[in-house]
């Protein structure tokens, strides 16, 4: 029998591949995709605009608390999506600009804003089955999800995948930024499935995690 709605969990470090296999798979599925990443940095980028310190911890969860957003569910390129407005704006680029990478970890690591964004990360249910992307859903936003994949690559294979789309990130920090912090850290759910893509192909890595997706669905189904 199916679960209604079906939400698809896929964690895992910086440049695994979880952007490009998640909306794959909400698009194979007709799902919606949720990009969890974006919410975080469009609050880095909001704290940023408003001159809160992001090392202030206080600070950013009062900016959090005043923060007026909205979600909505737009089609983009044919992919329905969830979007996390700030007064009725997307702020598509200034989310990946480097200041705003530069302060998302910091702002990730608040408690409060933790709390708020696993709060707004469920409501996205209501747009119907979801594919979900992050560091914490099947730990923290979903765990009760059947439908958990955690995705890795070693740190050179991910830098140069990074390097290879001109960004240049230091990911080692990153990673241990988020595997690090107090609340809901980056780690593998009890469960989920694992793939380490260091040498697969993104087609690869596509299959792969269709076929598990599939053979999950076909277990339910019995
Ligand atoms: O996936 P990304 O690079 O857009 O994520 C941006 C930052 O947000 C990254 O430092 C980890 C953090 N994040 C998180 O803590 N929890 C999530 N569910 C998603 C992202």
């Amino acid at each position: 029998m199916k679960k209604h709605p079906i939400v698809i969990a896929i964690d895992g470090t910086s440049a695994s591949g979880k952007s490009t296999n998640a909306k794959l798979a909400a698009r194979a599925l007709g799902y919606v995709y949720v990009d969890t990443g974006a919410m975080y940095r469009t609050l880095a980028w909001y704290c940023l605009v408003k001159h809160v310190d992001v090392n202030d911890e206080k600070a950013v969860a009062n900016a959090c608390r005043r923060w007026k957003t909205k979600l909505e569910c737009a089609e983009v390129n044919g992919l329905r999506c969830v979007r996390l407005l700030t007064d009725d704006y997307f702020p598509e680029k200034e989310i990946r600009m480097p200041q705003t990478a530069a302060a998302v970890a910091q702002v990730a690591a608040v408690p409060k804003v933790r709390e708020w964004m696993k709060k707004t990360q469920r409501d996205c249910i209501q747009f119907g089955d979801l594919v979900m992307e992050g560091r914490d859903i099947g730990t923290n936003v979903f765990p009760e999800t059947d439908y958990k994949f955690y995705l890795d690559a070693t740190l050179a294979e991910r830098t140069a995948r990074r390097t290879a789309d001109g960004v240049n990130e230091n990911l080692a920090a990153r990673d241990q930024r988020d595997s690090q912090r107090a609340v809901a850290p980056l780690m593998i759910a009890l469960g989920a499935k694992v793939i380490n893509n260091s040498s697969m192909t993104s087609e690869q890595t596509s299959a792969l995690l269709m076929e598990e997706i599939r053979k999950m669905m076909a277990a339910e189904k019995r």
